[in-house]
């Protein structure tokens, strides 16, 4: 659906060209919700608005559905944001419009004359995000989560293919941040949106992405399926990610385990096996103890997953291991 072919991108400040991405190279399939995480100055901004030609790249292409978008005229360019919705972290909402006139702005624009059938768009937009009953209300009078949906409700006004959320969710507390992230997810299987979501919180991405991409100074860090990337990270950039989501910086966990005798491994769990008491079995069966250094149980999207890092002491250790990677679990040496 959406293809980075050899980007860059520089900005011009001061007479000199500070890049702010270096060689992108990645597609986003149609209909996936894809997570593009980094942290402040990564790049991703930028990259999100070479999809909609709110920036356009010093080199390389953008190409949506095959078509090169860098390559349209002024008129391709209107058509072409029709097909694409974006929403903001500080929403982005005309202050002087109800919440309907804000929802019916892009369809103005768009050049939709029947005050009728604008009325009936508008209506079915905000029933969808949960806002019939403040149609009539401004946007100072609506609480964060509101607004947001407000801007969703707007971003989909125009039956767009794609939309983009650029820290769609970082101004609001966590549990609108998850009320605001289900209401993404139930958008992207009901309507097969495609949706690109930049963030710098790992959470969002953990939530509802199916695949996301680490950008560290302009360059993809690494790219793959959520659970692939998070769980077994292999670039500096994400094991920073992952361990600031786990409150843990990299020489603490070092320091802590430094008293703990034994064969420190970290096991993954995922899908079903997350709740079968494997770690006893194995126990049991092969003379071993364990103990439980750290762990997390949560969820990536749909599929339940566990994490422990642990110790093991005594009996076959070898054993153990290879019966716990024989039961599908990964088992990643953290100290021999
Ligand atoms: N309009 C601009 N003019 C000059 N430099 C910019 C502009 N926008 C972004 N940059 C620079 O480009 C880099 C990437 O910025 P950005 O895409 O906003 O990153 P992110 O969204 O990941 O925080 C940063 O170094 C930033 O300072
Ligand atoms: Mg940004």
């Amino acid at each position: 659906m959406i293809t980075f072919k050899h980007i860059h991108k520089a900005y011009r400040v001061g007479g000199s060209d500070i890049p702010a991405l270096q060689g992108i190279d990645f597609e986003i399939q149609a209909g996936e919700i894809f997570g593009i995480i980094g942290h402040s100055g990564a790049g991703k901004s930028t990259l999100v608005r070479l999809i909609n030609l709110l920036e356009r790249p010093t080199s390389g292409q953008v190409l949506i559905d095959n078509v090169d978008i860098t390559a349209l005229d002024a008129e391709g360019v209107r058509l072409q944001r029709q097909r694409i919705g974006m929403i903001f972290q500080h929403f982005n909402l005309l202050s002087s419009k109800t919440v309907a006139q804000n929802v019916a702005f892009p369809l103005e624009l768009a050049g939709v004359a029947n005050k009728h059938q604008i009325r009936k768009r508008v209506a079915a937009l905000l029933a969808r995000v949960g806002l019939t009953d403040h149609a009539d209300k401004y946007p100072a009078q609506l609480s964060g989560g509101q607004k947001q949906r407000v801007g969703i409700a707007r971003a989909l006004a125009t039956e767009p293919k794609i939309l983009l959320c650029d820290e769609a969710t970082s101004a609001l507390d966590p549990q609108t941040t998850q009320s605001v992230l289900q209401l993404l997810a139930d958008i992207n299987r009901e309507l097969g949106l495609t949706i690109v979501i930049i963030t710098h919180e790992m959470d969002v991405v953990r939530r509802i992405a199916d695949r996301v991409a680490v950008l560290d100074a302009g360059r993809v860090a690494e790219i793959g399926p959520v659970a692939e990337v998070f769980l077994h990270p292999k670039h500096a950039t994400t094991r920073r990610f992952v361990l600031e989501d786990e409150h843990v910086d990299e020489g603490e966990e070092r320091d802590d385990f430094a008293h703990v005798p034994g064969r420190i491994v970290r096991l993954t769990f995922t899908g079903d096996s997350t709740y079968e008491p494997l770690l006893g079995a194995v126990a049991r069966a092969t003379g071993i103890d364990f103990s439980i250094l750290a762990g997390r149980i949560d969820r990536i999207k749909d599929t339940p997953y566990g994490q422990l890092t642990v110790a093991f002491t005594g009996g076959d250790v070898p054993a153990a291991l290879a019966q716990l990677a024989g039961r599908g679990l990964a088992v990643e040496e953290v100290r021999a």
